[in-house]
């Protein structure tokens, strides 16, 4: 597996499905009453957020944690950031105290590419400015596999302010690498006309479009990285791009309606809308644990190259009680395995 997760583009189609099955398996540990297996134990992750962030900081905090790993939050405010302190000397501290992993948010596109120049840690990608949000489109299409059996041929509807969404794009690359094809909806003013390097078709009427999708997509605008007025007014946009209940009776009745979050109601998605059962948001909630413990036990786990699983293996301790089971073996990702001890057979 690759060593830091920066872009979608750095994926094949082939380490994508690996990405999600092993996702699938660690799924199954969230439903148990002590949601925790040893993979990661001893090993630290850092979340290293400089923008403000509920689901995405506490999806990867929990997600280390139910791998057993030690997890520090970083957070600019009450931290030497606000002191002034660069993000190279952050960064350098990070790496002297031990950091495995770094989850990095940052207002800057590309400053987790940078903070692999300077850290052995794996830097995972949680937002960089408006260019990617790789784990989001992950997570994404591990909620659409659970409605849809193959991406080949998926017609989804990215709508909204693409222009300063990174999920728009790492999305768009992640489904149109699984043979997808995607439809950037928006005002001319919020879709960057780069897109359509993406592999993306563009329409400017989101009508059209509708009757045609298997998944709508839709997006916040993003007032806080707008430097001018896109459109008149916020009524205007929801008028003409906002998901009401009569555009949700357009689509087709299998259609899936998906936000990445936090939403504003009755701006980008009528309040009624995101509360029907067609409406998977927090499902993808949900499923972003499962999908970041995957990303972190291969990142970090499972390569028997880069760790050593042997050492783990033969640690006696086990944390999971006799009727909590480890992941079921035909379920248990590749090295997950740890051998029976005395005293803590599995159930
Ligand atoms: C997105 C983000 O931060 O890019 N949210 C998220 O990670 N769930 C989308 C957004 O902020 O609108």
């Amino acid at each position: 597996m690759i060593k830091h997760l920066l872009s979608i583009n750095q994926l094949s189609r082939e380490q994508v499905m690996r990405i999600l099955d092993t996702a699938e398996s660690f799924r199954e540990v969230g439903t148990r009453v002590i949601k925790k297996v040893p993979a990661l134990r001893g090993r630290t992750v850092v979340n290293l957020f400089y923008e403000n962030s509920t689901r995405t900081r506490i999806s990867f905090e929990l997600a280390a944690k139910r791998l057993s790993a030690d997890v520090i939050n970083f957070s600019t405010s009450g931290s030497s950031v606000s002191k002034g302190e660069s993000l190279k000397d952050t960064a350098l501290t990070l790496q002297a105290m031990g950091a495995d992993a770094i989850v990095m948010r940052h207002s800057s596109s590309g400053a987790p590419h940078t903070l692999t120049k300077w850290v052995h840690a794996s830097v995972l990608n949680a937002g960089d400015g408006t260019h990617e949000h790789p784990t989001q489109a992950l997570l994404d299409l591990f909620t659409i596999r659970e409605h849809f059996p193959s991406f080949e041929g998926l017609r989804m509807a990215i709508v909204g302010d693409v222009r300063h969404s990174r999920v728009a794009r790492s999305l768009t690359l992640a489904t149109v690498k699984m043979g997808g094809d995607v439809t950037l909806v928006g005002p001319p003013t919020l879709i960057p006309p780069q897109a359509e390097q993406w592999g993306a078709h563009i329409s400017y009427d989101l009508d059209e479009v509708l009757p045609k999708l298997d998944v709508c997509y839709m997006l916040r605008v993003q007032r806080e990285r707008q430097r001018q007025q896109y459109f008149p007014s916020v009524r205007e946009y929801s008028r003409r791009w906002g998901l009401s209940p009569a555009r949700v009776r357009a689509m087709p009745e299998e259609a899936l309606v998906m936000h990445p979050g936090p939403m504003n109601r009755g701006v980008e998605i009528a309040s009624d809308v995101a509360d029907l059962p067609r409406a998977v948001i927090t499902d993808q909630v949900t499923n972003g644990i499962a999908v970041r413990m995957s990303l972190l036990y291969l990142m970090l786990g499972g390569d028997a190259s880069k760790t050593a699983p042997q050492e783990r293996a033969a640690e006696p301790e086990r944390t999971a009680e006799p009727d909590q089971p480890e992941l079921q073996p035909e379920a248990q990702p590749e090295g997950l395995r740890l051998p029976q001890t005395e005293g803590a057979s599995r159930g």
